[in-house]
């Protein structure tokens, strides 16, 4: 059921691409689908000096290449778009943001809700926060919740810098940090099910799990974030969230717990099981890899691509087998990769069981794979094929109408922040224990000299991905 909400939201950012390419689109979604509908209004902010109109038409434009025939919707949706010029440093400015905000409420009858989201670069989300506070931005009687995007800091020490700066502004309660992996349909899946599933989740521990793969790998190359990529690298910019909170979603305790707190809780006592890594532990369980130009030179090698240093060692390629300490997965070995240039688009989780899952009634040796980026209901194969025709019965898809997530990430996202559900959203404790174990393994890493590049272009990355699972006996599902 749709229930109508009511929020003035406050874009940071308002003109930039996070804003136009994902943000308005979604609101556009919840707007047609009657979630947001009379009682809203979105204030774009940014320091170029646009009109409302102007404003409004950005927006219409930025819809117009994901939507078709809808002017007339797009046009009765971006009256409810205002435009405010504002530097992020500017305390006048901060108290005009207020009072528009305050004649929108009145206009709109928006319950005196704020969504304050920083579409903006995360130097600035400090600043931005604590003059929200100080300015008196926030509303006495609706909620006041502040939304941040990745990066979350660098490594521990800039994420415990940041989480300082906005916390002093903001409690916890009101942070929604977005990782929109969270927001993708088969991640918020995983839950109902294992939940719907007694004989799956009878089976997922290492009792009857061989090891488990999670893989996201691109096909393009950095193309223009080659500035962003340089001061990040893959690392950083999958692993410590994207895959850790996929993990999260397959290994954590309970999935038919309901209530935010528990989830929450469940996976910071998975985080805090990660294994500590030594130097040496790290040579030996993570790969690292950088693009080279492909052999027929189609393709540039990442040290060719636009703002990339010549010289880069940033990686664009890792492999990885990361392990916990706990009665469930000890001795389970989770193979992560995720890479740039690959063959092809793939988000995937493959679940290798050994042979013992036969007391379970399961065929030995099993591979159960959970596809992230389906949309259809085609997302899990059962040994390669779908498991609709599979013939297999431990596993069922359960009604879609159970289903928790069927909308595009960002849609998704902006309706539990309306909603005050912070189930899909990241907590500090968890950046906490994935930034300490990243950061073990960028110390190492940035402590050598890596001998780069090191895979063609349109490959699965370097040949040491392959041995560090066959040293164990294992072999990559996903294969090229
Ligand atoms: N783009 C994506 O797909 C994506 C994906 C994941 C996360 N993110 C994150 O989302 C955030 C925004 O990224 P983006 O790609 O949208 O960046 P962007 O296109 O560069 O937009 C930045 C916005 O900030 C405004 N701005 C810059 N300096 C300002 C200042 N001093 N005061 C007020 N406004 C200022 C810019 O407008 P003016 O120049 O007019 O001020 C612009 O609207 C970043 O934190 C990024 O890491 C983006």
């Amino acid at each position: 059921m749709v229930t109508e909400k009511s929020a003035i939201f406050i874009i940071f950012g308002g003109s930039g691409d996070l804003a136009h390419r994902k943000l308005y689109p979604s609101l556009f979604r919840l707007y047609k689908s009657g979630f947001l509908k009379d009682h809203f209004a979105v204030i774009g902010t940014a320091r170029r000096p646009w009109s409302d109109d102007y404003f409004r038409e950005t927006v219409i434009t930025s819809l117009k290449d994901y939507f078709d025939d809808e002017e007339e919707v797009m046009k009765e949706f971006s009256k409810h778009f205002f435009y405010q010029s504002h530097d992020v440093n500017d305390s006048e400015h901060y108290i005009a943001l207020k009072n528009l905000a305050a004649k929108l409420d009145d206009q709109f009858k928006a319950g005196h809700n704020r969504v304050y989201y920083m579409a903006i670069a995360p130097r600035f989300f400090g600043t931005v926060a604590e003059h929200i506070n100080s300015e008196g931005l926030k509303t006495a009687d609706g909620y006041n919740r502040l939304v941040i995007e990745k990066p979350f800091g660098r490594d521990l020490d800039s994420a415990c810098e940041l989480n300082g700066n906005i916390s002093k502004a903001f409690p916890e309660d009101d942070i929604y940090r977005i990782d929109h992996y969270l927001g993708k349909k088969m991640v918020q899946d995983i839950p109902v099910i294992r939940a719907q599933n007694d004989k799956f989740e009878e089976a997922l521990n290492n009792k009857y799990v061989s090891n488990i793969q999670v893989t996201l790998a691109e096909s393009i190359g950095v193309e223009d974030r080659g500035g962003y990529y340089e001061t990040a690298g893959v690392l950083r910019d999958m692993v410590q969230n994207h895959i850790m909170q996929i993990i999260g979603a397959i290994a954590s305790i309970d999935p038919k717990a309901k209530d935010a707190k528990v989830i929450h809780k469940n996976k910071c006592d998975l985080f805090g099981s990660l294994k500590d890594l030594t130097p040496e532990q790290v040579d030996t369980n993570f790969v690292r890899g950088q693009y080279d130009t492909d052999n027929l030179d189609d393709e540039k090698a990442y040290r060719q691509e636009d703002n990339v240093a010549e010289d880069s060692n940033i990686e664009t390629f890792t492999a990885g087998k990361i392990e916990f300490e706990n009665d469930r997965w000890s001795g389970v070995p989770f193979y992560i990769r995720s890479g740039k240039r690959m063959p092809d688009k793939s988000s995937r989780i493959d679940i290798v069981f050994n042979d013992n899952v036969t007391d379970l009634g399961i065929k030995a040796n099993t591979v159960v794979t959970l596809l992230i980026e389906r949309t259809n209901d085609h997302s899990i194969l059962i040994n390669g094929i779908d498991y609709k025709e599979s013939a297999q019965d431990f596993i069922k898809f359960p009604e879609e109408k159970d289903f928790v997530g069927a909308r595009e990430a960002y849609e998704s996202l902006i309706i539990d922040i309306l909603s005050g559900n912070r189930v899909n959203f990241t907590l500090w404790d968890e950046l906490r224990s994935t930034w300490t174990y990243i950061d073990a393994i960028r110390e190492r890493w940035d402590s050598q000299t890596p001998d780069f590049p090191n895979y063609v272009s349109g490959t699965m990355g370097p040949d040491a991905a392959e041995m560090l699972l066959e040293r164990n006996g294992d072999s990559w599902v996903w294969d090229d």
